[in-house]
């Protein structure tokens, strides 16, 4: 598919566009030149200025970035917003961290859209548990190791526990990749245990996947939440025997869980 639209006169169209995890070098070539054809980039807080400078100056910058506690734009405003400069004969570029259909709303962005009658397209993103996995070493699937790999999210609804399928997670040999868990490390880990996943099995939490402040730090299942508790963020937590692989580093953190383990 070819980029298009944008100049007055035409049909507008919404971008939704994944930046990749952080490092601009993993945006992909199409999201590049998305980027450098956008009337407006509408984003969210997990893209760097280098990603954003991308854009033409002349390019209308809106951050809709959310925080825990306080939205600066519910979604359906976002969703109104790209609709609006749509209709306007803009070319729109939803610019979201990593992949935007993995965690990051971008259905409900692209079904108002369609809604609405407005063109839509989608350019995938190197999603954070890509980018975590390479910068550790440790492959996802594995063979012998792991013969499965699932993304879930720690984060819950009025900040109760997660409702996931604990037996199925609890498989050996099943790389099991937490999303926004951070805060919700020990009663991930708990879970994990009491529905049977071993507590030496090999776990692995990356913050700030390949950003120039990553750190990696390599535990084991029982010590999750101790680990989790020196980390503020955005961060993986990744549990399973590949990540036996994985290779801490990136921080004074890391250092220390690991002569802790020694
Ligand atoms: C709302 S989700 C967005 C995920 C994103 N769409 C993706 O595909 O990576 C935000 C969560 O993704 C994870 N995340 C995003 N970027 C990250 C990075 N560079 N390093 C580690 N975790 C990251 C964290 O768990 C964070 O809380």
């Amino acid at each position: 598919m070819v980029l298009g639209g944008g100049s007055a006169g035409k049909a507008g169209a919404v971008w939704l566009v994944g930046a990749g995890p952080g490092d601009p070098e993993l945006l992909t070539l199409k999201a590049l030149k998305a980027l450098q054809r956008a009337d407006v980039v509408v984003h969210d807080g997990l893209v760097s200025d280098e990603i954003l400078d991308l854009s033409p100056a002349s390019a209308r910058r809106i951050s809709v970035a959310k925080r825990k506690s306080r939205h600066s734009y519910s979604q359906d405003e976002i969703n109104r917003m790209l609709v609006a400069f749509a209709r306007e004969g803009l070319t729109v570029v939803r610019l979201k961290g990593g992949d935007p259909f993995i965690f990051g709303r971008g259905g409900e962005e692209l079904e108002a859209c369609r809604a609405a009658g407005v063109e839509c397209h989608v350019i995938p993103g190197v999603t954070a548990a890509l980018a975590a996995g390479a910068s550790a070493g440790a492959p996802l699937t594995h063979r012998g190791s792991a013969q499965a790999v699932t993304f879930v999210t720690g984060h819950a609804a009025n900040g109760r526990e997660p409702d996931l399928d604990w037996a199925s997670l609890a498989k050996a040999n099943h790389t099991v990749v937490i999303y926004m868990g951070l805060s919700q490390a020990a009663p991930i880990a708990a879970r994990l245990m009491e529905a049977g996943r071993a507590a030496a099995t090999p776990a692995l939490i990356v913050e700030n996947a390949s950003r120039p402040d990553e750190r990696r730090v390599v535990t084991t299942l029982s010590g999750l939440a101790e680990a989790a508790s020196a980390l503020s963020g955005p961060a993986l937590l990744i549990v399973g025997e590949a990540m036996a692989l994985a290779q801490a580093g990136g921080g004074l953190v890391a250092e220390i869980v690991r002569e802790a383990r020694a």
